[in-house]
């Protein structure tokens, strides 16, 4: 199939363009910058200048196209709100596909987010749902929780840096997801028919606190967390905070999340039945233990070999030192 990916650059969306060309599909990448995105290039996908928020570079990037993923947010760090690109953006990219006559749409959204009207980016995923549900395209949504990818930022180099690990007194349970795996179901749900115009949960096998999370890390790693608690309403006073400044507004609506960590819900999904649609199998699907302990096997093994690699040196310049005085 020849595909558009938007978003390619991203954490999910690269995981998306690495699985979609090793499926044997033709993938176009959507990049606002094409030195940003020359790795996909180097993988064999073909990249083509746009942005969602630019609405004329929408439909040269589309010719030619028979399915599209979405994979595109607002980054924290950007100029542009959450509600420049993921909204008016996305309506931007929806109406352009339609206007393409191309039919298949596959759309990353969050679990719950309907249940969240006052937090910015849940009101708006929760809005596109349904303008995507309603724009007769042949959409399939999957609703996610946290990617286990952002845990290495949180938790687990702070725990190996021995600096402190930042959390909210209340920790809601999340069950993470490796993008390697959503990105799996996204491709797939191009090849299942009965995955379209559906919307599904799409979470990982065990739903974690912080503090189980860091409990794991401590284990695998062998290091003690030190743990520094913000009160929820400090956070909330944050978050008023940045909505004075235009630039951190991007912030000021990741802080509003804070009211989804405090709602104490549990942000997973039974996912037997999703399995069973998609034809994939639950067991290949990676286990928060394992991501965690790939991880730190790797890194500890690299500081080991750069502590020796040090130490040979320190001898070297030692023996040198007993040669030379
Ligand atoms: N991260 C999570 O834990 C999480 C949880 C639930 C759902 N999701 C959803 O999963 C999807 C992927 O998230 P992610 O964390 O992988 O995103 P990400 O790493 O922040 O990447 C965002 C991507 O969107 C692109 N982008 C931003 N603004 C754009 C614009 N105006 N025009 C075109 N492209 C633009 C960025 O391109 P540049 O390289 O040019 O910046 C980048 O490729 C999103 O729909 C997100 O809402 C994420």
């Amino acid at each position: 199939m020849q595909l558009l990916v938007v978003g390619g650059t991203g954490t999910l969306g690269r995981q998306v363009v690495r699985r979609a060309l090793d499926q044997g599909h033709a993938v176009r990448c959507l990049v606002r910058s094409p030195r940003r995105a020359a790795f996909l290039k180097e993988w064999g996908a073909e990249l083509v200048t746009g942005d969602l928020c630019k609405p004329d570079s929408l439909p040269p990037a589309l010719v030619g196209i028979e399915a599209v993923i979405d994979a595109a947010t607002a980054r924290a760090t950007d100029s542009l709100s959450v509600r420049k690109v993921d909204w008016d953006g996305k309506v931007n990219l929806i109406r352009a596909v339609k206007n393409a006559g191309i039919d298949r749409y596959i759309f990353f959204s969050i679990l719950g987010a309907a249940n969240y009207p006052t937090v910015p980016l849940m009101d708006i995923k929760a809005c596109t749902e349904q303008f995507l549900m309603e724009s007769g395209l042949n959409y399939t949504i999957l609703q996610l929780c946290g990617f286990m990818q952002g845990l290495i930022s949180q938790y687990a180099i702070p725990i190996l840096d021995n600096q402190s690990v930042w959390m909210t007194g209340e920790t809601t349970p999340t069950a993470y997801m490796d993008t390697q795996d959503i990105a799996k179901f996204a491709v797939q749900a191009l090849a299942v028919p009965a995955t379209e115009k559906r919307t599904f949960a799409l979470v990982g096998n065990q739903a974690w606190t912080g503090e189980e999370i860091i409990q794991l890390c401590e284990r695998l790693s062998g290091r003690t967390a030190r743990i520094a608690k913000i009160p929820l309403g400090a956070l909330r006073f944050m978050r008023q905070f940045t909505r004075f400044f235009q630039w951190t507004y991007n912030i000021s609506d990741r802080l509003a999340f804070a009211e989804v960590l405090a709602s104490g819900k549990a942000l997973t999904a039974p996912m037997a039945e999703t399995y069973e649609c998609f034809g994939l199998d639950p067991k290949e699907t990676t286990t928060l233990e394992s991501y965690l302990q790939e991880y730190f096997g790797r890194i500890l093994k690299k500081l080991k070999e750069l502590d020796f690699e040090q130490s040979k040196s320190q001898g070297t310049n030692k023996k040198k030192k007993g040669f030379f005085f």
